[in-house]
């Protein structure tokens, strides 16, 4: 598979949505995905939380994933709405998110608790090295839509983020967002 000579292609990406065209691949994740990951309970377990559009080629270290997020506003408790987060399967495979609409939070943590948060908007493009776990955040009102790249044998850890929880949460203070230490991680 890693050896297959694949035909060039393209995709169309809408900025405001997140579809793709094509569109082979959507994931979608409900609240009661999210058991047990925010502070507080969740109350209406069948709202949609994200869709994840992914461009379909080998997951191989020769390729390169790419896959679109639409994560929707909203808040369980204090907690702004945020992916599960996961560090890569093979820890040093690094990825690059390109933020298309909205604005939220990027919350990239270490094994051993380092913890950094940069901003998500419209053109900015972070970086994720290898070996830092990555959760995105939507801090605004309307849906954070982005764009990742990531090489295609990343792979996904999410148990460990699932049992630990990130070092810090995000949450609305009286001021806008607050990034916060996280009463229930689990240091390593
Ligand atoms: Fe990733």
């Amino acid at each position: 598979m890693s050896d297959a000579l694949l035909e060039p292609f393209s995709v169309t990406i809408d900025f405001g949505t997140g579809a793709l065209v094509p569109d082979p691949d959507v994931l979608a994740r409900r609240l009661a995905d999210l058991d047990g990951y925010f502070l507080a309970d969740i109350t209406d377990p069948e709202v949609g939380a994200y869709t994840v559009h992914e461009v379909r080629v080998p997951k191989t270290g020769n390729n390169l994933l790419s896959s679109t997020t639409v994560l929707e506003p909203g808040k369980v408790g204090d907690e702004y709405f945020f992916t599960k987060g996961h560090f890569h399967a093979n820890r040093d495979r690094a990825e690059i998110y390109l933020t298309l609409s909205g604005e939220g939070v990027l919350v990239m943590a270490l094994d051993d608790g380092r913890t950094v948060t940069k901003e998500m908007r419209p053109g900015v493009a972070n970086y994720v090295p290898g070996h830092w776990a990555h959760r995105s955040v939507n801090t605004g009102t309307t849906p954070l839509v982005f764009y990742a790249v990531y090489i295609g044998d990343a792979g996904y850890d999410y148990a460990t983020i699932a049992e630990r929880g990130f070092p810090v949460i995000v949450v609305e203070g009286n001021d806008g967002p607050q990034v916060q230490p996280n009463p229930r991680y689990v240091t390593s």
